[in-house]
């Protein structure tokens, strides 16, 4: 049976104003009742009993992911005294869960993405839990076909085929390349032999410490302290003193490029990794002129907006186009669409001094 660790450490500056550093996107409901973070779980319920989850958040975020999952033990929720990238994060993982299952499977899941339809997404997980028993030093990924040359994903190169599980697609892996420029990601999607990297992997635990004994010895060391000390006086003060030496790397960076064995699964389900505020539009109705809304909104002559607020305040548009208007609290966002990127440098303004 399947452990899950959840990484819910972003920062999610590219929801703003919605999500401010109180509450990052993974807290925050896209579409239906259930957060970003809720939903993870949900996905994967019947595949990982509740006692096996962990979740890897920032200390300063630990207390609103309890509240979330309210179903979980504490002592599984993990706050990181600091950000130091996915590598560390799935490190203390798989060291904290190697304490009492060294021969267990580990699926590493993204707390902020949206998945569909679950049915899929759970055959893919069960063919990639017999892959791990199959091949347990491989290290393995979800492939999602590209649609566009994007520079923000991991691309994954398919070698030969590795035959089917649970009828969904296996190949071997000739090279992953973290975020790309944009030259070789057009060469990627132009061959054909590419798939995004979705973020979620599933490995054995010995796999994973085994590439990471191999490539970054100095980083299992630093986890490993944290894991002994775990449930112990010592706890807090172990992880506070150790994590900070941890190196700040990616995953994809730390471990993926180099890694001995990597196979794909061509993931059988609809992905989108909520990178923006366009993610509302590409989950939910438009309504006859193009808009997307989730406010309390009148519009006249209003078309291919996306308009998001709470439910106290109204927002009235005459004869507007192309904006993403984004009300919540005390801050409203206006943007052309295609500026939508552009958010996250509000955020950085608005942080920086004077
Ligand atoms: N606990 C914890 N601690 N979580 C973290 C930390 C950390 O220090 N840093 C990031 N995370 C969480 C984020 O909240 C997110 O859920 C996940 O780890 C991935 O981090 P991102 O920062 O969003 O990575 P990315 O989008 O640049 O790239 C990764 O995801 C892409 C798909 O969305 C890579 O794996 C790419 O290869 C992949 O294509
Ligand atoms: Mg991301």
């Amino acid at each position: 049976m399947l452990h899950a660790m959840i990484m819910a450490g972003g920062g999610g500056t590219r929801f703003w104003p919605r999500s401010r550093v109180k509450k990052p996107k993974q807290f925050l409901t896209f579409s239906g009742d259930r957060t970003l973070l809720q939903s993870t779980i949900d996905r994967t319920e019947s595949q990982v009993p509740t006692d096996r989850v962990w979740i890897l958040t920032s200390a300063a975020h630990r207390a609103e992911a309890i509240h979330q999952l309210p179903e979980l033990d504490e002592n599984h929720v993990v706050g990181e005294p600091m950000g130091r990238d996915t590598a560390p994060c799935i490190a203390l993982g798989a060291a904290l869960i190697a304490k009492e299952h060294p021969a267990g499977i580990i699926i590493v899941m993204p707390a902020d993405h949206l998945i569909e339809p679950v049915q899929e997404f759970r055959r893919a997980v069960h063919a990639a839990e017999q892959l791990a028993l199959d091949h347990p030093e491989a290290l393995i990924t979800f492939g999602i076909p590209p649609t566009y040359p994007a520079v923000g994903y991991g691309y994954i190169q398919r070698g030969a085929s590795a035959g089917q599980k649970q009828n969904v697609p296996v190949y071997e892996v000739k090279q992953f390349r973290e975020k790309p420029n944009f030259d070789d990601a057009q060469k990627y999607i132009a061959s054909g032999e590419f798939y995004w990297n979705s973020g979620i992997f599933v490995w054995k635990v010995s796999a994973i410490l085994g590439e990471l004994k191999r490539q970054k010895p100095e980083m299992l060391e630093v986890v490993q302290k944290i894991a002994d000390a775990w449930g112990t006086a010592d706890q807090e003060h172990v992880f506070r003193q150790e994590y900070p030496k941890a190196e700040k790397i990616s995953i994809d960076y730390a471990v993926m490029e180099k890694a001995k064995q990597v196979l794909v699964l061509q993931a059988p389900y609809q992905w989108d990794d909520v990178g923006s505020w366009l993610a509302l539009e590409r989950r939910n109705p438009q309504d006859a002129q193009g808009n997307t809304i989730q406010a309390n909104h009148v519009g006249i002559d209003t078309s291919n907006c996306v308009i998001a607020g709470d439910s106290e305040r109204l927002i009235a548009t005459i004869g507007v186009s192309n904006l993403l208007i984004i009300q919540d609290g005390d801050a409203t966002l206006i943007a052309d669409r295609k500026d939508e990127a552009a958010v996250k440098q509000i955020v950085d303004r608005l942080k920086a001094p004077g």
